[in-house]
């Protein structure tokens, strides 16, 4: 089945960017020139999903009229011939169809997938992107993780490896290997301390979600930090229907924080033809400058 739909949670209040998160929504502060989020749509975008729903809250408007026509702005470029300018921004509003669901108390991440309810008919597979986390990868995340929902059917968790001391930070997954990259999952365990972590496979929130995890947030009591947990139900759907964890390739970005920000930042300069000689000429300088 082609996954024609991603639900995308925005609702967070972006503590750890404060102050910048004080009046812009951490998903706008953009990397170089582009805001954070478009990153995620674009990944959901290159794997060919048509139609995003942001779960979204008070404060996160912005992010709506970065994937809208400004119309004003729009004439300003055209009458001032800025023609490459013009074209980009139409891009953005011609993505995908965004739809706005507004999450009215944050009290969780399964609570903010369950928002979404609405938006996904019985039986349907659809994706989840978590907007902190960005990939860069050859083929979008998301796709590879589609690419094995539709050879073996079920549900699909993007995981990557990380040091065993990092496993309270994710939720983290145990199955049985059913190539080198694919486990048929058992169970999956929201941020375990390393001594009973059940593996140092962990998700750096990509899903691919059959439709039945809706009965299995309903049935979740609320779990790690006093939050409904979109690992727990997961872990519940395990125990009755198929769900698999894919090892994906690319590299990925904890861009919710300042550090991994900090690198994604360095890794698009160090992307863009335009940039790179300049970035690299200027850090070897800093590098003199500052006796690095
Ligand atoms: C969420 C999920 C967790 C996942 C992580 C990835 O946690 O609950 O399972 O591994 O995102 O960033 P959060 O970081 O929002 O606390």
């Amino acid at each position: 089945m082609k996954i024609s739909k991603a639900v995308i949670p925005v609702a967070g209040k972006g503590t750890r960017f404060l102050p910048a998160t004080k009046c812009i929504p951490k998903e706008m502060i953009p990397l170089i020139n582009i805001p954070m989020i478009y990153y995620v749509v674009k990944e959901a975008k290159d794997a060919g999903i048509e139609t995003i729903a942001f779960i979204s809250s008070t404060g996160k408007e912005s992010i709506l009229d970065f994937f809208d026509r400004n119309l004003e702005l729009e004439k300003f470029l055209e009458d001032n011939k800025k023609v490459d300018l013009l074209k980009e921004v139409q891009e953005y509003a011609r993505m995908v169809d965004i739809i706005s669901i507004r999450q009215k108390e944050q009290l969780g991440l399964g609570h903010a997938v369950n928002e979404a309810r609405c938006f996904i008919s019985k039986g349907e597979e659809f994706a989840v992107l978590l907007g902190d986390d960005l990939v860069f990868a050859k083929r979008p995340c998301i796709a590879q993780l589609a690419d094995v929902a539709a050879k073996q059917g079920g549900s699909v968790i993007g995981v990557m490896e990380v040091p065993k001391q990092e496993t309270c930070k994710y939720g983290i997954v145990e199955g049985d290997f059913i190539d080198d990259k694919t486990l048929r999952m058992k169970k999956m365990v929201e941020k375990p301390a390393p001594e009973i972590a059940p593996s140092n496979l962990a998700t750096p929130g990509r899903y691919i979600l059959d439709s039945k995890i809706f009965g299995a947030l309903k049935e979740i009591p609320k779990g790690a930090g006093g939050e409904y947990q979109l690992t727990d139900a997961i872990n519940l759907l395990c125990q009755k229907e198929k769900v698999f964890a894919h090892i994906f390739e690319g590299r990925r970005f904890d861009t919710g924080n300042p550090s991994g920000y900090l690198k994604a930042v360095i890794n698009l300069a160090l992307q863009s033809e335009e940039l790179k000689n300049d970035f690299i000429n200027d850090f070897e300088e800093a590098k003199k400058y500052y006796e690095l």
